[in-house]
Protein backbone atom coordinates (compact mmCIF):
# COMPACT_ATOMS: atom_id res chain seq x y z
CA UNK A 1 0.00 0.00 0.00
CA UNK A 2 2.69 2.43 0.97
CA UNK A 3 3.82 1.87 -2.46
CA UNK A 4 1.16 2.72 -4.45
CA UNK A 5 0.43 5.93 -2.06
CA UNK A 6 3.79 6.99 -2.85
CA UNK A 7 3.71 6.39 -6.49
CA UNK A 8 0.76 9.18 -6.28
CA UNK A 9 2.47 11.65 -4.18
CA UNK A 10 5.47 11.45 -6.72
CA UNK A 11 2.41 11.45 -9.54
CA UNK A 12 0.89 14.66 -8.39
CA UNK A 13 3.31 16.90 -6.51
CA UNK A 14 4.15 18.96 -9.30
CA UNK A 15 0.64 18.82 -10.40
CA UNK A 16 -0.36 20.36 -6.62
CA UNK A 17 2.33 23.11 -6.81
CA UNK A 18 1.33 23.60 -10.72
CA UNK A 19 -2.46 24.04 -8.95
CA UNK A 20 -1.02 26.39 -6.45
CA UNK A 21 1.20 28.16 -8.61
CA UNK A 22 -1.30 28.92 -11.03
CA UNK A 23 -3.96 29.81 -8.22
CA UNK A 24 -6.29 27.38 -10.18
CA UNK A 25 -9.49 28.29 -8.63
CA UNK A 26 -12.51 25.86 -8.07
CA UNK A 27 -10.13 22.61 -8.16
CA UNK A 28 -11.09 20.81 -4.69
CA UNK A 29 -7.31 19.11 -4.42
CA UNK A 30 -8.59 16.48 -2.04
CA UNK A 31 -11.38 15.12 -4.01
CA UNK A 32 -8.94 15.81 -6.83
CA UNK A 33 -6.36 13.24 -5.16
CA UNK A 34 -9.07 10.98 -3.46
CA UNK A 35 -10.64 10.42 -6.69
CA UNK A 36 -6.61 10.13 -8.21
CA UNK A 37 -5.52 7.40 -5.57
CA UNK A 38 -8.53 5.33 -6.83
CA UNK A 39 -7.89 5.75 -10.40
CA UNK A 40 -4.08 5.14 -9.70
CA UNK A 41 -4.82 2.17 -8.22
CA UNK A 42 -6.85 0.95 -10.28
CA UNK A 43 -4.22 -1.25 -12.20
CA UNK A 44 -1.93 -2.22 -9.37
CA UNK A 45 -4.11 -2.81 -5.94
CA UNK A 46 -7.57 -3.42 -7.47
CA UNK A 47 -7.90 -5.32 -3.72
CA UNK A 48 -6.25 -2.92 -0.94
CA UNK A 49 -4.87 -4.53 2.31
CA UNK A 50 -7.37 -4.89 4.52
CA UNK A 51 -6.77 -2.97 7.69
CA UNK A 52 -8.47 -4.87 10.26
CA UNK A 53 -7.12 -7.48 12.36
CA UNK A 54 -9.04 -9.84 14.39
CA UNK A 55 -7.78 -8.93 17.67
CA UNK A 56 -7.26 -5.43 16.32
CA UNK A 57 -6.69 -2.74 18.86
CA UNK A 58 -10.32 -0.48 18.75
CA UNK A 59 -12.09 -2.91 16.97
CA UNK A 60 -11.92 -6.38 18.06
CA UNK A 61 -14.20 -8.47 16.15
CA UNK A 62 -17.02 -10.63 18.15
CA UNK A 63 -16.06 -13.73 16.01
CA UNK A 64 -12.91 -16.01 15.98
CA UNK A 65 -12.33 -17.12 12.39
CA UNK A 66 -14.57 -14.25 11.22
CA UNK A 67 -11.88 -11.39 11.01
CA UNK A 68 -13.90 -9.55 8.07
CA UNK A 69 -17.27 -9.91 10.03
CA UNK A 70 -18.86 -11.61 7.38
CA UNK A 71 -20.41 -14.92 9.19
CA UNK A 72 -21.21 -12.52 11.73
CA UNK A 73 -23.16 -9.96 8.93
CA UNK A 74 -25.24 -13.24 7.46
CA UNK A 75 -26.00 -14.64 10.89
CA UNK A 76 -27.38 -11.46 11.55
CA UNK A 77 -29.60 -11.26 8.53
CA UNK A 78 -30.79 -14.74 9.01
CA UNK A 79 -31.87 -14.55 12.23
CA UNK A 80 -35.45 -15.86 12.26
CA UNK A 81 -37.14 -12.88 13.64
CA UNK A 82 -34.76 -10.58 11.13
CA UNK A 83 -36.29 -12.91 8.09
CA UNK A 84 -39.89 -12.41 8.73
CA UNK A 85 -39.69 -8.63 9.52
CA UNK A 86 -37.78 -7.65 6.60
CA UNK A 87 -40.39 -9.58 4.49
CA UNK A 88 -43.04 -8.25 6.33
CA UNK A 89 -41.76 -4.37 5.53
CA UNK A 90 -41.26 -5.40 1.81
CA UNK A 91 -45.19 -6.79 2.00
CA UNK A 92 -46.48 -3.57 3.63
CA UNK A 93 -44.91 -1.53 1.20
CA UNK A 94 -45.93 -3.95 -1.99
CA UNK A 95 -49.50 -3.52 -0.44
CA UNK A 96 -49.39 0.08 -0.42
CA UNK A 97 -47.17 0.83 -3.68
CA UNK A 98 -46.46 4.72 -4.69
CA UNK A 99 -45.82 6.45 -7.77
CA UNK A 100 -42.85 8.91 -8.65
CA UNK A 101 -42.76 11.61 -5.98
CA UNK A 102 -45.42 10.32 -4.16
CA UNK A 103 -43.68 7.72 -2.06
CA UNK A 104 -45.41 9.64 0.94
CA UNK A 105 -46.22 6.47 3.22
CA UNK A 106 -43.52 4.47 2.29
CA UNK A 107 -41.45 7.37 3.59
CA UNK A 108 -43.34 7.42 6.50
CA UNK A 109 -42.55 3.63 7.32
CA UNK A 110 -39.06 4.04 6.27
CA UNK A 111 -39.25 6.73 9.09
CA UNK A 112 -40.47 4.99 11.13
CA UNK A 113 -38.11 1.81 10.72
CA UNK A 114 -35.25 4.07 11.51
CA UNK A 115 -36.61 5.97 14.54
CA UNK A 116 -37.02 2.29 15.57
CA UNK A 117 -33.27 1.59 15.59
CA UNK A 118 -32.41 5.64 16.28
CA UNK A 119 -30.85 6.33 13.41
CA UNK A 120 -30.95 9.97 12.51
CA UNK A 121 -31.48 11.13 9.01
CA UNK A 122 -32.35 13.77 6.42
CA UNK A 123 -36.38 14.50 5.03
CA UNK A 124 -37.51 15.55 2.51
CA UNK A 125 -34.50 15.45 -0.47
CA UNK A 126 -36.07 15.68 -3.88
CA UNK A 127 -39.69 16.07 -2.52
CA UNK A 128 -39.83 12.41 -0.52
CA UNK A 129 -36.07 11.25 -0.36
CA UNK A 130 -34.89 10.13 3.03
CA UNK A 131 -30.65 10.10 3.72
CA UNK A 132 -30.34 7.97 6.61
CA UNK A 133 -26.61 7.92 8.20
CA UNK A 134 -25.10 5.78 10.62
CA UNK A 135 -21.45 5.07 11.92
CA UNK A 136 -18.71 7.44 13.17
CA UNK A 137 -20.67 10.43 11.91
CA UNK A 138 -16.99 11.25 10.17
CA UNK A 139 -15.33 10.95 6.98
CA UNK A 140 -15.39 9.02 5.14
CA UNK A 141 -18.96 8.44 3.47
CA UNK A 142 -19.88 5.63 1.92
CA UNK A 143 -23.30 5.13 0.01
CA UNK A 144 -26.03 2.71 -0.21
CA UNK A 145 -28.90 3.88 -2.43
CA UNK A 146 -32.97 2.01 -2.75
CA UNK A 147 -35.43 3.36 -4.81
CA UNK A 148 -38.70 4.00 -3.42
CA UNK A 149 -41.64 4.18 -6.44
CA UNK A 150 -43.75 1.65 -7.84
CA UNK A 151 -45.39 1.73 -11.55
CA UNK A 152 -48.64 2.24 -13.07
CA UNK A 153 -49.82 -1.68 -14.21
CA UNK A 154 -52.34 -3.19 -12.24
CA UNK A 155 -51.27 -6.52 -10.60
CA UNK A 156 -52.12 -9.64 -12.00
CA UNK A 157 -50.52 -11.71 -9.48
CA UNK A 158 -52.93 -13.65 -7.08
CA UNK A 159 -51.62 -13.73 -3.39
CA UNK A 160 -52.14 -12.46 0.16
CA UNK A 161 -50.09 -9.47 -0.09
CA UNK A 162 -51.40 -8.37 -3.64
CA UNK A 163 -51.42 -4.37 -3.95
CA UNK A 164 -54.29 -2.52 -2.06
CA UNK A 165 -54.01 0.02 -4.64
CA UNK A 166 -55.78 -0.30 -8.01
CA UNK A 167 -53.54 -0.02 -11.11
CA UNK A 168 -50.35 0.20 -9.28
CA UNK A 169 -47.79 -2.10 -8.18
CA UNK A 170 -44.09 -2.55 -7.38
CA UNK A 171 -43.39 -4.86 -10.49
CA UNK A 172 -39.78 -3.37 -11.09
CA UNK A 173 -38.87 -4.72 -6.98
CA UNK A 174 -38.18 -1.41 -5.38
CA UNK A 175 -40.03 -2.89 -2.34
CA UNK A 176 -37.60 -5.32 -2.02
CA UNK A 177 -34.92 -2.63 -2.24
CA UNK A 178 -36.31 -0.99 0.34
CA UNK A 179 -36.70 -3.24 3.12
CA UNK A 180 -33.31 -4.92 1.63
CA UNK A 181 -32.06 -1.33 2.86
CA UNK A 182 -33.84 -1.15 5.64
CA UNK A 183 -32.72 -4.85 6.48
CA UNK A 184 -29.00 -3.29 6.29
CA UNK A 185 -29.52 -0.92 8.58
CA UNK A 186 -30.49 -3.18 10.71
CA UNK A 187 -27.22 -5.24 10.43
CA UNK A 188 -24.62 -2.24 10.24
CA UNK A 189 -26.64 -0.83 13.82
CA UNK A 190 -25.42 -3.82 15.26
CA UNK A 191 -21.69 -3.45 14.09
CA UNK A 192 -22.17 0.53 14.84
CA UNK A 193 -19.43 0.47 16.84
CA UNK A 194 -16.75 -1.74 13.80
CA UNK A 195 -17.48 1.01 10.81
CA UNK A 196 -14.88 3.09 10.17
CA UNK A 197 -16.72 6.06 8.90
CA UNK A 198 -20.05 6.83 8.02
CA UNK A 199 -22.29 4.63 5.79
CA UNK A 200 -25.04 6.94 4.00
CA UNK A 201 -28.68 5.33 3.42
CA UNK A 202 -30.35 6.85 0.22
CA UNK A 203 -33.86 5.92 -0.12
CA UNK A 204 -34.22 7.79 -3.50
CA UNK A 205 -38.23 9.03 -5.03
CA UNK A 206 -38.89 8.15 -8.70
CA UNK A 207 -36.71 6.02 -10.59
CA UNK A 208 -38.95 4.95 -13.22
CA UNK A 209 -39.90 8.79 -13.74
CA UNK A 210 -38.74 11.49 -13.04
CA UNK A 211 -34.87 10.93 -12.56
CA UNK A 212 -35.14 11.03 -9.06
CA UNK A 213 -31.46 10.52 -8.62
CA UNK A 214 -30.59 13.79 -10.25
CA UNK A 215 -33.04 15.68 -8.02
CA UNK A 216 -31.25 13.75 -4.81
CA UNK A 217 -27.77 14.90 -6.36
CA UNK A 218 -28.66 18.08 -6.56
CA UNK A 219 -30.44 18.41 -2.70
CA UNK A 220 -26.78 17.22 -1.54
CA UNK A 221 -27.36 13.51 -0.93
CA UNK A 222 -23.97 12.97 -2.37
CA UNK A 223 -22.25 15.84 -0.02
CA UNK A 224 -19.09 14.17 0.81
CA UNK A 225 -19.48 10.56 -0.30
CA UNK A 226 -16.80 8.86 -1.32
CA UNK A 227 -18.16 5.88 -3.51
CA UNK A 228 -22.15 4.58 -3.87
CA UNK A 229 -23.84 1.48 -4.14
CA UNK A 230 -26.83 -0.16 -5.07
CA UNK A 231 -28.74 -2.99 -6.00
CA UNK A 232 -31.45 -4.15 -8.38
CA UNK A 233 -33.54 -7.35 -8.07
CA UNK A 234 -33.32 -9.86 -11.12
CA UNK A 235 -35.50 -12.82 -12.48
CA UNK A 236 -32.68 -14.06 -14.89
CA UNK A 237 -30.71 -15.10 -11.51
CA UNK A 238 -31.85 -17.41 -9.11
CA UNK A 239 -32.99 -16.59 -5.64
CA UNK A 240 -29.48 -14.75 -3.64
CA UNK A 241 -27.21 -14.78 -6.84
CA UNK A 242 -25.16 -12.17 -7.12
CA UNK A 243 -24.39 -10.73 -10.71
CA UNK A 244 -22.71 -7.66 -12.24
CA UNK A 245 -19.92 -6.48 -14.43
CA UNK A 246 -17.42 -4.11 -14.92
CA UNK A 247 -17.48 -0.94 -17.19
CA UNK A 248 -21.07 -0.77 -18.70
CA UNK A 249 -23.99 -2.78 -17.38
CA UNK A 250 -26.89 -0.91 -18.44
CA UNK A 251 -27.58 1.48 -21.73
CA UNK A 252 -28.13 5.25 -21.49
CA UNK A 253 -31.47 5.61 -22.34
CA UNK A 254 -33.35 8.59 -24.23
CA UNK A 255 -36.75 9.82 -25.61
CA UNK A 256 -37.76 11.89 -28.53
CA UNK A 257 -40.97 12.97 -29.88
CA UNK A 258 -41.09 15.24 -33.35
CA UNK A 259 -43.69 17.46 -34.86
CA UNK A 260 -43.17 17.85 -38.64
CA UNK A 261 -45.36 20.30 -40.28
CA UNK A 262 -46.64 20.70 -43.71
CA UNK A 263 -50.04 22.24 -44.64
CA UNK A 264 -53.18 20.45 -44.94
CA UNK A 265 -54.91 20.07 -47.97
CA UNK A 266 -56.68 17.48 -50.83
CA UNK A 267 -54.89 14.27 -51.41
CA UNK A 268 -56.61 14.11 -55.13
CA UNK A 269 -54.75 17.35 -55.40
CA UNK A 270 -51.40 17.08 -53.81
CA UNK A 271 -49.72 19.64 -55.08
CA UNK A 272 -51.88 22.24 -52.95
CA UNK A 273 -50.89 20.82 -50.02
CA UNK A 274 -47.07 20.00 -48.29
CA UNK A 275 -47.47 16.56 -47.40
CA UNK A 276 -45.83 15.99 -43.66
CA UNK A 277 -46.57 11.95 -44.03
CA UNK A 278 -44.19 11.49 -46.58
CA UNK A 279 -41.64 13.47 -44.52
CA UNK A 280 -42.85 11.70 -41.76
CA UNK A 281 -42.13 8.00 -43.33
CA UNK A 282 -38.96 9.56 -44.85
CA UNK A 283 -37.47 10.21 -41.63
CA UNK A 284 -39.08 6.78 -40.12
CA UNK A 285 -36.71 5.24 -42.53
CA UNK A 286 -33.64 7.64 -42.40
CA UNK A 287 -33.47 6.74 -38.47
CA UNK A 288 -32.41 3.42 -39.36
CA UNK A 289 -30.06 4.10 -40.92
CA UNK A 290 -28.53 5.90 -38.02
CA UNK A 291 -27.41 2.78 -35.96
CA UNK A 292 -26.58 0.94 -38.94
CA UNK A 293 -24.34 2.99 -41.24
CA UNK A 294 -22.97 5.21 -38.24
CA UNK A 295 -22.65 3.21 -35.81
CA UNK A 296 -19.72 1.26 -34.76
CA UNK A 297 -20.77 -2.72 -34.93
CA UNK A 298 -19.14 -3.44 -32.11
CA UNK A 299 -20.59 -0.70 -30.02
CA UNK A 300 -24.37 -1.79 -28.99
CA UNK A 301 -26.98 0.85 -30.39
CA UNK A 302 -30.25 1.28 -30.78
CA UNK A 303 -33.20 4.09 -32.37
CA UNK A 304 -36.51 3.18 -32.48
CA UNK A 305 -39.51 4.78 -33.83
CA UNK A 306 -42.13 3.52 -31.39
CA UNK A 307 -45.13 6.18 -32.21
CA UNK A 308 -46.30 7.70 -35.43
CA UNK A 309 -49.53 9.91 -35.22
CA UNK A 310 -51.06 12.12 -38.75
CA UNK A 311 -54.40 12.43 -40.11
CA UNK A 312 -57.87 11.03 -39.39
CA UNK A 313 -59.19 11.71 -43.05
CA UNK A 314 -58.67 9.11 -45.85
CA UNK A 315 -59.04 12.14 -48.66
CA UNK A 316 -56.92 14.75 -47.03
CA UNK A 317 -53.74 15.62 -45.50
CA UNK A 318 -53.36 16.70 -42.08
CA UNK A 319 -51.25 19.43 -41.31
CA UNK A 320 -49.08 17.87 -39.07
CA UNK A 321 -47.32 14.29 -38.01
CA UNK A 322 -45.69 13.43 -34.69
CA UNK A 323 -43.69 10.45 -34.16
CA UNK A 324 -41.41 9.50 -31.73
CA UNK A 325 -39.55 6.47 -30.01
CA UNK A 326 -36.30 5.82 -28.03
CA UNK A 327 -32.64 5.40 -27.81
CA UNK A 328 -30.02 3.63 -26.36
CA UNK A 329 -26.03 3.97 -26.22
CA UNK A 330 -23.65 2.42 -23.77
CA UNK A 331 -21.21 5.19 -23.82
CA UNK A 332 -21.61 8.79 -23.24
CA UNK A 333 -20.31 9.92 -26.55
CA UNK A 334 -22.30 7.17 -28.69
CA UNK A 335 -25.26 8.50 -26.60
CA UNK A 336 -24.91 11.95 -27.45
CA UNK A 337 -23.73 11.58 -30.96
CA UNK A 338 -27.35 9.19 -31.31
CA UNK A 339 -29.28 12.46 -29.91
CA UNK A 340 -27.16 14.74 -32.46
CA UNK A 341 -28.00 13.02 -35.25
CA UNK A 342 -31.59 11.89 -34.79
CA UNK A 343 -32.34 15.72 -34.34
CA UNK A 344 -30.80 16.61 -37.49
CA UNK A 345 -32.34 13.76 -39.91
CA UNK A 346 -35.85 14.66 -38.68
CA UNK A 347 -35.58 17.92 -39.27
CA UNK A 348 -33.36 17.41 -42.58
CA UNK A 349 -35.47 15.27 -44.08
CA UNK A 350 -38.85 17.07 -43.10
CA UNK A 351 -37.02 19.95 -45.35
CA UNK A 352 -36.51 18.00 -48.17
CA UNK A 353 -40.72 17.62 -48.60
CA UNK A 354 -40.66 21.31 -47.43
CA UNK A 355 -41.80 20.65 -44.34
CA UNK A 356 -40.15 22.33 -40.95
CA UNK A 357 -39.70 20.04 -37.64
CA UNK A 358 -39.34 20.32 -33.92
CA UNK A 359 -38.06 17.63 -32.10
CA UNK A 360 -38.18 17.43 -28.00
CA UNK A 361 -35.73 14.80 -25.85
CA UNK A 362 -37.71 15.33 -22.70
CA UNK A 363 -34.29 15.69 -21.04
CA UNK A 364 -35.89 16.70 -17.24
CA UNK A 365 -38.17 13.55 -17.46
CA UNK A 366 -36.55 10.65 -18.96
CA UNK A 367 -32.74 10.95 -20.20
CA UNK A 368 -30.81 8.66 -18.54
CA UNK A 369 -26.81 8.04 -19.10
CA UNK A 370 -25.35 5.14 -19.45
CA UNK A 371 -24.80 2.92 -15.84
CA UNK A 372 -21.01 2.24 -16.35
CA UNK A 373 -19.65 0.40 -13.23
CA UNK A 374 -16.11 1.74 -11.78
CA UNK A 375 -13.44 -1.26 -12.30
CA UNK A 376 -12.20 -0.94 -8.32
CA UNK A 377 -15.55 -0.97 -7.23
CA UNK A 378 -17.20 -3.43 -9.04
CA UNK A 379 -13.92 -5.32 -8.26
CA UNK A 380 -14.92 -4.84 -4.44
CA UNK A 381 -18.85 -5.82 -4.84
CA UNK A 382 -17.08 -9.08 -6.46
CA UNK A 383 -14.76 -10.01 -3.64
CA UNK A 384 -17.59 -9.12 -1.05
CA UNK A 385 -20.28 -11.13 -2.82
CA UNK A 386 -17.85 -14.22 -3.42
CA UNK A 387 -16.52 -14.17 0.47
CA UNK A 388 -19.71 -13.72 1.67
CA UNK A 389 -22.17 -16.24 -0.36
CA UNK A 390 -19.31 -18.11 -1.91
CA UNK A 391 -18.02 -18.35 -5.55
CA UNK A 392 -20.90 -20.41 -6.48
CA UNK A 393 -23.52 -17.34 -5.94
CA UNK A 394 -21.67 -14.85 -8.14
CA UNK A 395 -21.84 -14.35 -11.57
CA UNK A 396 -20.80 -12.46 -14.22
CA UNK A 397 -23.69 -10.74 -16.16
CA UNK A 398 -23.98 -9.48 -19.67
CA UNK A 399 -24.85 -5.68 -20.64
CA UNK A 400 -28.60 -4.72 -20.75
CA UNK A 401 -29.96 -1.88 -23.31
CA UNK A 402 -32.31 -1.25 -19.85
CA UNK A 403 -31.34 1.99 -17.92
CA UNK A 404 -31.27 3.11 -14.52
CA UNK A 405 -31.02 6.57 -12.68
CA UNK A 406 -28.39 5.47 -10.82
CA UNK A 407 -26.21 6.41 -13.46
CA UNK A 408 -26.37 9.74 -12.63
CA UNK A 409 -24.58 9.02 -9.28
CA UNK A 410 -22.23 7.23 -11.13
CA UNK A 411 -21.63 10.23 -13.34
CA UNK A 412 -20.16 11.66 -10.33
CA UNK A 413 -18.10 9.35 -8.07
CA UNK A 414 -17.43 6.31 -8.20
CA UNK A 415 -19.89 3.40 -8.36
CA UNK A 416 -20.79 -0.23 -8.66
CA UNK A 417 -24.40 -1.32 -9.41
CA UNK A 418 -25.33 -4.94 -9.16
CA UNK A 419 -27.81 -8.22 -9.56
CA UNK A 420 -29.24 -9.95 -6.55
CA UNK A 421 -31.20 -12.87 -8.08
CA UNK A 422 -34.74 -13.32 -7.19
CA UNK A 423 -35.78 -16.28 -9.82
CA UNK A 424 -37.37 -18.93 -8.36
CA UNK A 425 -39.18 -21.70 -10.81
CA UNK A 426 -41.39 -23.67 -8.09
CA UNK A 427 -42.56 -20.18 -6.77
CA UNK A 428 -43.11 -18.65 -10.07
CA UNK A 429 -41.10 -16.16 -9.56
CA UNK A 430 -40.04 -15.90 -13.37
CA UNK A 431 -41.02 -12.92 -15.03
CA UNK A 432 -39.04 -9.58 -15.87
CA UNK A 433 -39.64 -6.66 -14.61
CA UNK A 434 -42.89 -4.45 -15.51
CA UNK A 435 -44.82 -7.27 -16.15
CA UNK A 436 -48.11 -7.29 -13.97
CA UNK A 437 -47.07 -11.20 -13.05
CA UNK A 438 -43.90 -9.94 -11.74
CA UNK A 439 -43.20 -11.32 -8.01
CA UNK A 440 -39.99 -12.18 -6.06
CA UNK A 441 -38.44 -14.87 -3.92
CA UNK A 442 -38.62 -13.14 -0.38
CA UNK A 443 -35.66 -15.39 0.34
CA UNK A 444 -33.63 -12.92 -1.44
CA UNK A 445 -34.38 -10.35 1.34
CA UNK A 446 -32.32 -10.74 4.32
CA UNK A 447 -29.54 -11.92 1.73
CA UNK A 448 -29.83 -8.11 0.05
CA UNK A 449 -29.94 -6.61 3.44
CA UNK A 450 -26.37 -8.70 4.24
CA UNK A 451 -25.12 -7.94 1.31
CA UNK A 452 -25.35 -4.09 1.00
CA UNK A 453 -24.00 -4.38 4.73
CA UNK A 454 -21.07 -5.59 3.77
CA UNK A 455 -20.25 -3.76 1.10
CA UNK A 456 -20.64 -0.95 2.98
CA UNK A 457 -18.75 -1.87 6.08
CA UNK A 458 -15.79 -3.08 4.24
CA UNK A 459 -15.39 -0.31 1.57
CA UNK A 460 -14.98 1.95 5.07
CA UNK A 461 -12.36 -0.62 6.63
CA UNK A 462 -10.47 -1.05 2.79
CA UNK A 463 -10.96 2.09 1.35
CA UNK A 464 -11.60 4.22 4.12
CA UNK A 465 -8.03 4.46 5.54
CA UNK A 466 -6.49 4.99 1.84
CA UNK A 467 -8.70 7.99 1.74
CA UNK A 468 -8.43 9.24 4.96
CA UNK A 469 -4.12 8.76 4.72
CA UNK A 470 -4.28 10.69 1.27
CA UNK A 471 -6.56 13.41 2.62
CA UNK A 472 -3.96 14.12 5.41
CA UNK A 473 -0.70 13.31 3.02
CA UNK A 474 -2.14 15.58 0.56
CA UNK A 475 -2.56 18.30 3.00
CA UNK A 476 1.00 18.18 4.28
CA UNK A 477 2.38 18.53 0.79
CA UNK A 478 0.28 21.06 -0.18
CA UNK A 479 2.02 22.73 3.35
CA UNK A 480 5.03 21.98 2.74
CA UNK A 481 4.74 23.23 -1.06
CA UNK A 482 3.41 26.58 0.53
CA UNK A 483 6.50 26.75 2.87
CA UNK A 484 8.75 25.96 0.25
CA UNK A 485 7.63 28.75 -2.10
CA UNK A 486 7.30 30.96 0.86
CA UNK A 487 11.14 30.30 1.66
CA UNK A 488 11.72 31.14 -1.80
CA UNK A 489 9.60 33.93 -2.24
CA UNK A 490 10.99 35.55 1.20
CA UNK A 491 14.48 34.96 0.10
C1 LIG B 1 -7.71 -11.90 21.25
O1 LIG B 1 -8.21 -11.20 22.36
C2 LIG B 1 -8.63 -12.02 23.41
C3 LIG B 1 -9.31 -11.16 24.47
O2 LIG B 1 -8.75 -9.86 24.51
C4 LIG B 1 -7.42 -12.79 23.95
O3 LIG B 1 -7.80 -13.65 25.01
C5 LIG B 1 -6.81 -13.62 22.83
O4 LIG B 1 -5.65 -14.27 23.28
C6 LIG B 1 -6.50 -12.75 21.64
N1 LIG B 1 -6.10 -13.56 20.51
C7 LIG B 1 -5.07 -13.29 19.73
C8 LIG B 1 -4.83 -14.23 18.59
O5 LIG B 1 -4.34 -12.32 19.91
C1 LIG C 1 -21.54 13.29 -21.62
O1 LIG C 1 -21.55 14.09 -22.78
C2 LIG C 1 -22.21 15.36 -22.62
C3 LIG C 1 -22.27 16.04 -23.97
O2 LIG C 1 -21.06 15.98 -24.64
C4 LIG C 1 -21.49 16.16 -21.56
O3 LIG C 1 -22.19 17.37 -21.34
C5 LIG C 1 -21.43 15.36 -20.26
O4 LIG C 1 -20.69 16.05 -19.30
C6 LIG C 1 -20.81 14.01 -20.51
N1 LIG C 1 -20.85 13.22 -19.30
C7 LIG C 1 -19.80 12.50 -18.89
C8 LIG C 1 -19.96 11.73 -17.64
O5 LIG C 1 -18.76 12.45 -19.51
C1 LIG D 1 -37.75 -21.86 -4.16
O1 LIG D 1 -38.67 -21.65 -3.12
C2 LIG D 1 -38.98 -22.78 -2.36
C3 LIG D 1 -40.05 -22.39 -1.37
O2 LIG D 1 -39.64 -21.27 -0.60
C4 LIG D 1 -37.73 -23.28 -1.67
O3 LIG D 1 -37.99 -24.45 -0.94
C5 LIG D 1 -36.65 -23.56 -2.71
O4 LIG D 1 -35.44 -23.89 -2.09
C6 LIG D 1 -36.44 -22.33 -3.57
N1 LIG D 1 -35.54 -22.64 -4.66
C7 LIG D 1 -34.42 -21.94 -4.87
C8 LIG D 1 -33.64 -22.35 -6.08
O5 LIG D 1 -34.06 -21.04 -4.15
ZN1 LIG E 1 -38.42 -0.46 -13.42
ZN1 LIG F 1 -36.22 -0.82 -11.09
Amino acid sequence: MARDLGGVLILLVPVLLFVWRTGAGGLDVDQFLSRSILEFSSSSAATPQRTWKANGSRNSLPMVGDEDGMEEILRLARRPEAVEWVKGVRRRIHEHPELAYEEVETGRLIMAELEGMSLGYRFPLATTGIVASIGTGEPPFVALRADMDALPIQEAVEWKFKSKVPGKMHACGHDAHVAMLVGAAKILKAREHLLKGTVKLLFQPAEEAGIGAKRMIEDGALKGVEAIFALHVSHELPTSVIGSKAGPLLAGCGFFKAEIRGSEGPAGNMHYSVDPILAASAAVVSLQNIVSREANPLDSQVVSVSTVNGGSNLDSVPESVTLGGTFRAFSNTSFYKLRQRIKEVIITQASVYRCTASVHFFENEGFYPPMVNNEIMYEHVKKVAISLLGPKNYRVVSPLMGAEDFSFYSEIIPAAFYYIGVRNESLGSIHSAHSPYFMIDEDSLPVGAAVHAAIAERYLSEFGEIIVNSKKASARAIGSIKRKANEYLDG
